[in-house]
């Protein structure tokens, strides 16, 4: 499970940067929220949810584990998708509102579902908390 979420987390960075290279080349800063939220919500939280798995989930391959990796992973492309079209002006807010308000939400519930998970591992370890 770390190496998906490490790899995954790696591909959004050079999503990210080339869409920010685009935007120093080009002048135009339009996606500067699209590449902000691929950088941190792509990149660097799924490096993180690696790194949880690396660290103290060890690896955890449970149907809660699972669940929690895809719902990431939808969550996150959806709303990065989203927020690309949206920024582009290629489909209005209206018709993307509530499709960026359900992908927040299921990148919130894959963040409450990590820490589930990350509480639950400290009673398979020997550690306190
Ligand atoms: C090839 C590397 C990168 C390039 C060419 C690049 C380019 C840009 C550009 C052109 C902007 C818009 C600046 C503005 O209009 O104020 C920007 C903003 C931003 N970038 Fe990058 N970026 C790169 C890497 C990264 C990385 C590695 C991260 C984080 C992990 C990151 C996070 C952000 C954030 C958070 C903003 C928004 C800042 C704000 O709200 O003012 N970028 N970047």
């Amino acid at each position: 499970m770390d190496r998906k979420f490490v790899l995954s987390g790696l591909i959004y960075a050079m999503i990210g940067m080339s869409l920010g290279i685009y935007m120093a080349a080009s002048k135009d800063h339009g996606e500067l929220v699209t590449h902000a939220h691929i950088m941190l919500a792509g990149f660097v939280v799924s490096f993180i949810y690696g790194l949880c798995h690396k660290l103290w989930l060890h690896n955890d391959t449970s149907l809660l584990a699972t669940v929690q990796f895809y719902i990431h992973q939808i969550g996150v492309a959806v709303m990065l998708s989203g927020l690309f079209l949206l920024y582009g002006h290629f489909v209005s807010l209206e018709v993307l509102d509530p499709i960026l308000a359900l992908s927040s939400m299921t990148v919130f519930v894959g963040m409450i579902l990590m820490t589930v998970l990350f509480v639950k591992s400290a009673k398979n370890s020997e550690s306190d908390f």
